[in-house]
């Protein structure tokens, strides 16, 4: 029989990334970032993003086929990020896609990159168990999915305003830290400084909102300026945290509670990183609680040719 060669191609926001899953293995991996040049414009510039794509996604391609030891014309399945995203990032990597497609006769698998990150616990091994709840935390999304299977996927609680990653990086930039924001607060957390209570606590049935917490911590931080007060970045980093994990737990919590059939929870994206939110997650009293390998946590094309690989061969049983 002919191999299933799987190429995943990820370039939604600041990485350029490829992988190749031969036989439903990952044997190959490689991106790039523009990170380091975004950081210092305190955010993603979606312009330079897209720049960064078109001068690395060439290399990308010859690195990730020499890694696997390939040829164009052996790729099965080209498996690229339709949406959501950046739309001019989006655009490279789906053309691309779409020519390498129409060279090599491959077939075309467009998918969602928050369906990707939602599996990402499952690029190198276990299985998820269905019905599953996906808590996906990233810098454009906190969403909490219930999936049935791999394409049966609803959302269930999704942000009305700002993704808690995109006020992890706001907050970093107030007290003066780097971009992006999630790691340096991370690493920075000291639980007994999480002394600042910036808002009451929203209920749990609440939809995900993020935007109020933002405000109120910009309102702290500009307030202590006005009177020529210094700030304590450890003690604001620490009681943002501490507020943002304890309302994403309390929903978590709440959508088990309502969805009683459920067995197995799922966690992804680039807030996924966290080990505050990585501890509060084990703790969950359910059957399988499943959690990304930190290389998986932020975007790759791992998670893509993964997603890719599940809905073809679903696609196949269904056809078999
Ligand atoms: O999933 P991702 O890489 O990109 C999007 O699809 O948005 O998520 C990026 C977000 C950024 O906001 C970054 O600050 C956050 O993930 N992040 C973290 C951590 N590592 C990355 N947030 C909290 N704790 C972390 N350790
Ligand atoms: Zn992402």
């Amino acid at each position: 029989m002919m191999d299933k060669i799987v190429l995943g191609i990820e370039t939604s926001c600041d990485e350029t990334s490829m992988a190749i899953i031969k036989n439903d293995q990952l044997i190959a991996h490689y991106t790039t970032s523009s990170a380091d040049v975004q950081s210092r414009y305190g955010g993603v510039v979606p312009e330079v993003a897209s720049r960064y794509h078109m001068k690395n996604i060439h290399h990308v391609f010859n690195e990730v086929l020499k890694e696997a030891n390939l040829k164009p014309e052996n790729i099965s399945y080209i498996v690229y990020t339709a949406n959501p995203g950046l739309p001019g990032c989006l655009h490279i990597g789906a053309t691309f896609a779409k020519t390498l497609a129409s060279v090599t006769k491959a077939q075309l698998v467009p998918v969602n990159h928050l369906y990707g990150h939602l599996f990402s616990a499952y690029i190198e091994s276990g299985k998820p168990l269905f019905p599953l709840l996906g808590l996906v935390a990233s810098g454009g999304h906190t969403s909490i999915y219930y999936a049935k299977d791999y394409e049966d996927i609803v959302v269930i609680n999704e942000t009305q305003d700002d993704a808690i990653g995109e006020v992890y990086d706001k907050v970093a930039r107030l007290v003066g830290w780097t971009y992006p924001g999630g790691p340096v607060i991370d690493k920075n957390y000291d639980e007994t400084q999480a002394t600042i209570q910036f808002l009451e606590g929203m209920p749990a049935t609440a939809r995900f909102s993020y935007s109020g917490l933002k405000t109120a911590v910009i309102n702290y931080v500009h307030n202590k300026k006005q009177h020529q007060e210094e700030i304590n970045p450890i003690q604001i980093a620490s009681s943002f945290q501490k507020y943002a994990i304890h309302d994403i737990m309390k929903k978590v919590n709440y959508t088990i509670s309502q969805n009683p059939d459920i067995k197995c929870i799922a966690l992804g994206g680039g807030v996924s990183a966290n080990r505050l939110l990585r501890q509060k997650m084990q703790e969950l009293a359910l059957e399988q609680v499943d959690i990304p390998l930190l290389k998986y946590t932020g975007d790759q094309a791992a998670m893509i040719a993964h997603y890719g690989n599940k809905l073809i061969e679903q696609k196949e049983k269904q056809n078999a």
